[in-house]
């Protein structure tokens, strides 16, 4: 279906989402032809730059995030449809300028983004309620974090909830957007050959894993007070698991695929101090390489205290108490300054109940390995029979390299997330009771770690983290994917 007209409000846009992600991904939907021709993309910043300056600044951004896709005369026409207001957003008068320029056009779908700080966003939509602007078919959109923890992410919630109705609300995660995530969705739910063996007696164990090779990339003020567990785990690793393990949904609305996920994340079994110690592991990294040159360790990071102990590592075996996959370990794994940059999600199928070869299999003979970053692919492991006289086996997969099957451009995340916004879509963004039940379930742990006099353990930078984590796995008998 095509997008409606639309106003899209970016608050923060001279700041560094706006310009390295959401016009880059605007200007993709625009030179695709996606967007109408009635689109207005309103930027709004508190500098006295005018209309020629942000352009100017956009165009630079542009220049460097677009590669060879960006070329003048389509930039050109995309330049037209922006339009930069100078607005302090936390002042209520200047918010009546901003009425008038919508109010231009009334029938367009309207988009509020808020990609500033946190601290902001109440003070934001009471300013948009204060002239009217949360009316009708208006969006309002949240960026990440969304709070530090359970009471402050409720505080948000609560007060962008006086003046939005729940259907207005677009919690952006952008793991959600990823092609490869809604694939997995597809995979599961649009195939025979998986949901009969999606499930205990069959899976023996799921791993998640996302690794960055970058470090604390100039947000170490920032960064040092949230930590692996709330930058990643919270948010997108919980969604993924979420999309691995929930129920098939009764259809794709937002509230049949959210309910399913709800479900899951009440069923995650919650971590007692005990448990935190057992089953989790907090790694910082140390000085060592990232990409062939010499990397700083954490605690040497601009904007980051010297004594800190927060993580740029973690990895933890959580539990989902339901029929489905009761004993079947869910591993979760994050970190930065690891030695790749890879998302993958490997799911262990159980061994032959009974192997007719006298041959020793390897640690598992199936595995599915769907892969969301740097590529995106599906790997399907099987045995088979190596040529010659004797019964050798030998791992080998089915490959599907999206590209290489598609051979299209492939999306960015926020390309999928912006126009399902403007298309009142909400299937790919989190309900509050999401957001709600995984800030419950990280919690505990974020208590443990804090009350604990246990440093994070280190590893080397460009490494694939602690020994600990690997120790998680052994002692269950199993090992991460790149190990065995
Ligand atoms: C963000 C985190 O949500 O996700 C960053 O705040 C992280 O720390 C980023 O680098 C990773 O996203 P992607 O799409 O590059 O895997």
């Amino acid at each position: 279906t095509s997008i409606q007209p639309f106003d899209m409000v970016l608050f923060g846009g001279t700041g560094d989402l706006v310009m390295r992600k959401l016009l880059p991904a605007l200007y993709h939907q625009h030179q695709d032809g996606s967007l109408p021709e009635q689109g207005r993309i309103l930027c709004l910043g508190r500098s006295k730059a005018d209309q020629a300056d942000y352009l100017s600044t956009a165009e630079n951004a542009a220049r460097q995030y677009l590669g060879d896709y960006f070329n003048d005369k389509d930039w050109a026409s995309f330049a037209a449809r922006l339009l930069y207001l100078k607005l302090d957003a936390q002042e209520k008068s200047a918010y009546a300028a901003l009425a008038d320029r919508l109010n231009e056009f009334p029938e367009h779908v309207r988009v509020f983004y808020l990609a500033t700080a946190p601290n902001l966003f109440a003070g934001i939509c009471e300013n948009l309620s204060s002239v009217g602007l949360n009316k009708g078919g208006s969006r309002v959109v949240l960026e990440k974090p969304l709070g530090h923890d359970l009471a402050s992410s409720q505080a948000i919630n609560a007060q962008v909830g006086k003046y939005f109705k729940e259907a207005q609300i677009y919690r952006i995660d952008h793991y959600l957007g990823k092609e490869a995530v809604q694939n997995l969705l597809a995979l599961r739910f649009s195939n025979t050959f998986f949901e009969p063996l999606w499930r205990r007696e069959w899976i023996r164990d799921v791993q998640i894993t996302v690794t960055e090779q970058v470090g604390v990339e100039g947000r170490g003020d920032f960064y040092d007070k949230a930590g692996a567990l709330r930058d990643m785990v919270q948010n997108h690793l919980l969604q993924l698991l979420c999309f691995i393990a929930m129920e098939p949904p009764a259809s794709a609305d937002p509230d049949a695929v959210r309910d399913e996920k709800l479900k899951v994340l009440r069923a995650l079994r919650r971590f007692g101090p005990q448990e935190v110690a057992s089953k989790t592991v907090r790694g910082q990294y140390k000085a060592g390489a990232a990409q062939g040159k010499p990397a700083v360790g954490y605690l040497s990071e601009p904007g980051i205290d010297p004594n800190s102990k927060t993580e740029t590592f973690v990895a933890l075996k959580a539990e989902i108490d339901t029929w489905r996959w009761a004993g079947v370990p869910f591993y979760l794994r994050t970190g930065k300054r690891m030695q790749e940059r890879m998302a993958e999600i490997v799911i262990n199928f159980r061994q032959v109940p009974h192997s007719i070869f006298q041959q020793p299999t390897e640690t598992t003979s199936n595995r599915l390995v769907i892969q969301l970053q740097p590529e995106e692919s599906v790997k399907m492991y099987l045995l088979a029979k190596q040529p010659g006289d004797q019964m050798k086996l030998k791992s080998v997969h089915l490959d599907l390299d999206f590209d290489e099957m598609f051979k299209a451009r492939r999306p960015d995340a926020y390309e999928r997330l912006l126009t399902d916004v403007i298309r009142g879509r909400l299937t790919l963004f989190m309900r509050r009771d999401e957001l709600d039940e995984a800030w419950k379930w990280v919690e505990p742990i974020l208590d443990a770690w804090e009350g604990s006099d246990e440093p994070p353990k280190q590893y080397t930078a460009g490494t694939w983290g602690p020994a600990a984590s690997s120790a998680l796995l052994s002692r269950d008998g199993f090992c991460w994917h790149e190990e065995g």
